[in-house]
């Protein structure tokens, strides 16, 4: 019986932990881990929001910017330039749950990077594209 008592308070303790929102990051701490990553690559510029901001609304050679879906001013809903679904606004200012969990931020920059310009962005783009972002007011 102790045992099983034992059993549930580890459970409880490990599911109540894993609904925590213990992982979850501010931006500014995924700004810093994507500046850990770009400082040790070769070339690297400290981030610069103008750069971002042009990147993010510039086409590189195929058909969408990242603008094409979240819109000239990324505080504002988006639209999908595919599907036509809207977007939750894609800067901090305008969605607070934007750049909190690393592993979301992750897979769709894979996935749009990829999207647009056929490649996977460099810790220096997305560290680009951050710093815009973060200055972007609603
Ligand atoms: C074809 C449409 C489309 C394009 C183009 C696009 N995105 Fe997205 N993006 C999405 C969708 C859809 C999501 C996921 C839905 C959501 O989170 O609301 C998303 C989510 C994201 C997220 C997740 C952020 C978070 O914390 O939730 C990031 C980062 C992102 N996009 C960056 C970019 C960047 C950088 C570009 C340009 C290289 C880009 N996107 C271009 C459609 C697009």
């Amino acid at each position: 019986m102790l045992r099983l008592f034992h059993f549930v308070v580890a459970f409880v303790a490990f599911t109540g932990l894993a609904a925590q929102p213990a992982l979850a990051e501010t931006p500014a701490e995924i700004l810093a881990s994507i500046h850990k990553e770009a400082a040790g690559t070769p070339g690297f510029q400290e981030f610069s929001a103008e750069r971002g901001e042009s990147f993010f609304k510039t086409k590189h050679g195929g058909e969408w910017s990242c603008a094409s879906c979240h819109t000239d001013n990324p505080a504002m809903p988006g639209k999908h330039a595919k599907t036509g679904k809207v977007i939750d606004p894609l800067a901090p200012s305008g969605n607070a749950a934007r750049f909190t969990s690393p592993k979301r931020v992750e897979k769709w920059f894979k996935r749009n990077c990829n999207d647009v310009l056929d490649r996977a962005c460099t810790p220096q783009e997305k560290g680009d594209v951050l710093a815009y972002l973060l200055t972007v007011k609603k």
